[in-house]
């Protein structure tokens, strides 16, 4: 017994000590704030309930045990049904004041959203996020996969699409949790103030891989995000030698039917697949199912139900020479 205790006390202190917390409790920007002030206030209201509960059932087994099997009296009973109604008005009255409490910080949220600099759309599909960076220049405009970055200190506005079932946005550190409902078009505001890594995950069961529906979110400088966002606009770069044949592979081969890479032959279908243009700049595959290692890469390409049973991509498999030219192809995907 002591061991499991010890080793469930150290899941839950080891829990703040990962390297991308998503805690509700440590807020980056003005929603997560609020939203966590407003945890404090519930938990203070419910922390005082239970102690006077307690209190109160205390006070009534010390007392029923000295006074013994007594009939109750008249005045006992006027004073009984005083304090049932006192207790009845209070529980009201807490009531009144969450639901209160919880108005004024919808109103906050909402009094947060409006103005927004970056503007990007997020489609779920299972089990997997794309992320559209929108611009007026239509050839500004580019998308990538279960990585959102954002410039700190900015508004994000995020549109919210799915193209399959309900799922459901969540970035404990920056902001609540808001439904994708197929075919119903809603927004998702945040800001991050600080520099950061965080993660956010898909809050509504999706299907078999729900749990493997992560998005990261990187928040940087101005600066540092005018780069990133520079680098991401750019086709993938021409490969030279064993790579290049990797490139033919990938653009002959099942890859290029659902997956896309900007400036191949490799323009998918719809949006089946996450766009690889950029992959190597991504920390994880199969939306957290993996890290991005080429030899990761080469074990989820090889059976991706390996790693995440059910994703919708099928195993490859590749003779060596082939696959080899795959991942040196894939690795210069930067
Ligand atoms: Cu998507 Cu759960």
């Amino acid at each position: 017994m002591a061991p499991r205790v010890a080793s469930l006390l150290a899941v839950f202190l080891l829990a703040g000590c990962s390297e991308n917390p998503s805690v509700l409790l440590d807020p980056a920007g003005p929603h997560a704030e609020a939203i966590g002030r407003l945890f404090w206030v519930f938990f203070a209201v419910a922390a005082l309930v239970w102690f006077l509960v307690l209190g109160a059932m205390g006070f009534a087994m010390w007392r029923g045990s000295r006074r013994g099997a007594k009939p109750v009296m008249p005045r006992e009973e006027r004073s009984l049904t005083l304090l049932v109604g006192a207790s009845t008005a209070l529980t009201a009255l807490i009531i009144a004041g969450l639901v209160l409490a919880a108005f004024m910080t919808d109103k906050r949220l909402i009094g947060l959203d409006g103005r927004h600099a970056i503007e990007a759309t997020l489609t779920g599909h299972q089990w997997w996020w794309e992320i559209r960076y929108e611009d007026p220049t239509p050839s500004n405009i580019f998308t990538t996969a279960n990585e959102l970055h954002v410039p700190v200190g900015q508004t994000v506005k995020l549109t919210l699409n799915s193209s399959d079932v309900i799922h459901s946005v969540w970035i404990p550190n920056l902001a609540g949790k808001r439904d994708i409902v197929p075919g119903r078009s809603d927004s998702f505001y945040f800001r991050a103030d600080k520099p950061g890594t965080w993660r956010g995950r898909c809050g509504e069961f999706c299907g078999l891989q729900h749990s493997f529906m992560e998005l990261l979110v990187v928040a940087h400088t101005p600066d540092e995000f005018r780069a990133w966002q520079a680098a991401q606009r750019r086709p993938a770069s021409q490969p030279a030698g064993v790579a290049a044949h990797g490139k033919t592979v990938f653009e002959t081969g099942a890859c290029a039917l659902c997956h896309v890479i900007r400036g191949t032959a490799a323009t998918g279908a719809g949006a089946l697949a996450p766009d690889l243009t950029h992959l190597m700049s991504r920390r994880m595959l199969g939306a957290g199912a993996a890290l991005n290692t080429p030899d990761n890469l080469r074990k989820w390409i090889a059976d991706p139900h390996k790693a995440k049973p059910g994703v919708r991509m099928p195993p490859l498999p590749l003779g060596k020479m082939e696959m080899q030219a795959l991942i040196s192809y894939l690795e210069t995907l930067k």
